[in-house]
């Protein structure tokens, strides 16, 4: 059995700024405090995989993409993202089944070859009400499609999900503790929710089932990005 996270091993800090520049920076002044750099769609379209390695001297990287296609394609993709070895990718469960079976295949092959990515799961993006969902044909709540999505994402293989903090402990009570749960929607106490809705602090997320807390402009945003990442891992040792 795998050892309990430590605190720094479960911050990831979304690196949602606009140049190479900008984002090389926050990594220097991050490097040591935080377990994981996500590097979303944007910088990877604009920069490419050689910014990828860049960042990897700095800290482990997730590598957001939310790869949707048919499985073929999905599964080319991650094979020519494998040599990265990021420590975090990602596709949207809504591929279905067969997508995941692939892109899962995909993942553990490069394991087995002593790679150490791990592939989560989007199951309902938050951008998704339940007003969008019914108008795109589904029936069910946001929560439960989530939660029904994370179930047929760990019976095809994968490592877990990204999911809202507040469904954190029913996937982990559905899926046990193995299947990981990452979680944005973090605010420390006292910060401000901005364009968040329901968001949870991080002593609130890992009690609540959180794997992995990603925290972006509270840090980002930061006039000392590093001080406000201490205080955040100190909140989440505490818990
Ligand atoms: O600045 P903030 O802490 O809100 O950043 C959160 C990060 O997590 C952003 O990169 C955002 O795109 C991402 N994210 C999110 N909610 C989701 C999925 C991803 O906020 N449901």
């Amino acid at each position: 059995m795998s050892l309990p996270l430590t605190p720094l091993e479960r911050l990831v800090v979304a690196m949602d700024v606009p140049t190479r520049a900008e984002a090389l920076a926050l990594a220097r002044t991050l490097k040591g405090r935080v377990g994981m750099l996500k590097v979303g769609l944007e910088l990877f379209c604009a920069e490419g995989p050689e910014f990828v390695k860049e960042v990897q001297a700095y800290a482990p990287v997730f590598l957001d993409l939310k790869l949707h296609d048919i499985p073929n394609t999905v599964a080319r993709a991650l094979e020519a993202l494998m040599p990265l070895d990021v420590s975090l990718i990602n596709i949207h469960a809504q591929g279905g089944p067969a997508m995941m079976e692939a892109a899962s295949a995909v993942v553990r092959a490069h394991r087995s070859r002593g790679g150490r990515t791990q592939l989560l799961a989007v199951t309902v993006l938050t951008s998704l009400d339940r007003e969008a969902l019914a108008r795109m044909g589904h029936t069910a709540e946001p929560g439960e499609m989530a939660l029904h999505l994370a179930r047929l994402a760990q019976s095809c293989g994968l490592d877990g999900v990204v999911c809202s903090p507040q469904e954190a402990g029913s996937v982990r009570d559905a899926c046990g503790e193995g299947f990981h749960r990452l979680t944005p929607g973090i605010r420390p106490q006292g910060s401000a929710a901005q364009d968040q809705a329901r968001i949870l602090t991080p002593a609130q997320a890992i009690r609540g089932g959180s794997t992995w807390l990603v925290v972006g402009r509270p840090i980002t945003q930061a006039p000392d990005p590093a001080a406000a990442a201490e205080t955040i891992l100190a909140e989440m040792a505490q818990a």
